[in-house]
């Protein structure tokens, strides 16, 4: 297994990094994840340009253009012969001595490794999966996808702890979104559901390119708070993420949505996002 740090390809056993590193002590950092379908990446200028944007808001010179980022990216798809699965790439602020404020010198830490899943054939796509709902613990700049994932740890143990696939996260009774995807459902007249990009969620790459299928596809699409309650009651329900891409949701607090199995609009939506993908 070949990773890439710090401007090199290495053995996985070879690669290290300063216990320093900002990463590490504040989760001085950003990441984005990245599929890949038959050795291309999917959806990939939409991560670049939230990788950037990521950056930019937590103040972090971006080490790559966009170019360098997908030659790296492919350089270590080829090099771990990765058919399917996904790429992880991460940029701290680097290694310093341990101080809040930013570092006057220190060069940003960069990280790239693959991990082999298979996305097309999910077992877990043709029976769907089931959710939990837990409170929505995180900070105000869910829009920056920062390394600093310990409330999306606890709710992905919660939902793991209770035998589901995923936990919606819930403030102020509406859903913001699952600990790592998009949360949609559909409504009884037919239509998709999602909140509207804020503060409040991380914009997913693959919720704007689903919303774009479905757009096309002449379904009726919504952006706007969701209750709990309206959930429950919804029609169908999916989730959206790059290492899932459109999910059945089947099940949400034990309560059965529409029949208990996976919708029809959200297969339909599935395969469109599948076709763009293969
Ligand atoms: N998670 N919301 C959150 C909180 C996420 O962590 C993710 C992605 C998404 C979906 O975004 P996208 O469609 O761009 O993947 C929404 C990735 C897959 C992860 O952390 O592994």
């Amino acid at each position: 297994r070949i990773v890439f740090v710090n401007g090199e390809f290495l053995p996985f056993e070879e690669a290290r990094l300063p216990i320093m590193d900002r990463g590490f002590l504040f989760a001085d950092g950003i990441y984005e994840v990245s599929a890949v379908v038959g050795r291309r990446l999917i959806d990939n200028e939409g991560h670049l340009t939230r990788l950037a944007r990521s950056l930019g808001e937590i103040r972090i010179a971006n080490p790559y253009s966009d170019e360098e980022w997908v030659g790296l990216q492919t350089e270590l798809i080829t090099r771990n012969e990765l058919d399917e699965g996904i790429v992880y790439t991460q940029v701290t602020r680097g290694a310093a001595e341990r101080d809040f404020a930013f570092p006057k010198e220190a060069t940003p830490t960069v990280v790239m490794f693959t991990q082999p899943k298979s996305i097309l054939a999910s077992p877990q796509a043709e029976s769907g999966i089931a959710v939990v709902t837990v409170p929505d613990l995180r900070w105000k700049r869910r829009d920056i996808k920062s390394v600093a994932l310990l409330a999306q740890v606890l709710a992905k143990q919660a939902a793991a702890e209770a035998g589901v696939g995923e936990a919606w996260m819930v403030e102020d009774g509406a859903v913001t979104e699952g600990s790592s995807s998009t949360a949609f459902i559909i409504t009884r007249d037919g239509t998709i559901v999602t909140r509207p990009l804020s503060n409040a969620i991380l914009p997913g790459i693959t919720r704007r390119s689903v919303m774009r299928l479905a757009q096309e596809a002449q379904l009726r699409v919504e952006e706007r708070l969701f209750t709990l309650e309206e959930a429950h009651d919804a029609a169908e329900a999916f989730i959206t993420s790059a290492s899932s891409f459109v999910m059945p949701v089947v099940a949400i607090d034990g309560t059965p949505i529409g029949d208990g199995k996976p919708g029809r609009l959200t297969r339909r939506l599935r395969e469109l996002y599948l076709d763009m993908a293969r």
